[in-house]
């Protein structure tokens, strides 16, 4: 966790899930990845992959690092960024979209890999018509 300030700082996000990233547990694909997110209070919360004998068992960086802001307190996502290593930079998988759309509006998104690619896009590019607490009605809209 770490302060920021208001505007996006996607070099810093992106550091920050780079550093994350070494920490990830994953021995049966040996495909690390990092994930930072920048809250409503300016702070950047981070996650690495953690993979399990039972493979089903494992979980997404993005989930870790939304899960750690959660638990923090907080609400709201601003910014993403992903850290993979690979011959492009990897996007968030169709779970861990839906996992950030619950906290997020129009989530800018900003994925990198350790030759130095950067790909930015929007949570609505990865994620279009997507399915939303207001569809069921009731008080979360
Ligand atoms: N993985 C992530 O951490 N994030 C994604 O969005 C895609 C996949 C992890 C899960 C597993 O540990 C490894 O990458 C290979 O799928």
């Amino acid at each position: 966790m770490v302060s920021e300030g208001k505007t996006i700082d996607s070099n810093r996000l992106l550091e920050a899930a780079r550093i994350v990233r070494e920490r990830a547990y994953a021995p049966y694909s040996n495909y690390y990845v990092g994930a930072a997110v920048l809250t409503g209070s300016g702070k950047i919360y981070t996650g690495c992959n953690i993979e399990n004998a039972s493979f089903g068992a494992t979980i997404c960086a993005e989930r870790v690092a939304v899960a750690s802001a959660i638990a923090a307190g907080e609400r709201e996502l601003k910014a993403l960024a992903v850290v993979t290593d690979g011959p492009n930079p990897g996007p968030p998988c169709g779970i861990c979209r839906q996992f950030l759309v619950e906290f997020a509006g129009d989530l800018p998104i900003f994925l990198g890999n350790l030759q130095g690619q950067i790909v930015s896009g929007n949570l609505s590019d990865y994620l279009p018509q997507s399915f939303q607490g207001r569809f069921l009605g009731g008080s979360i809209a």
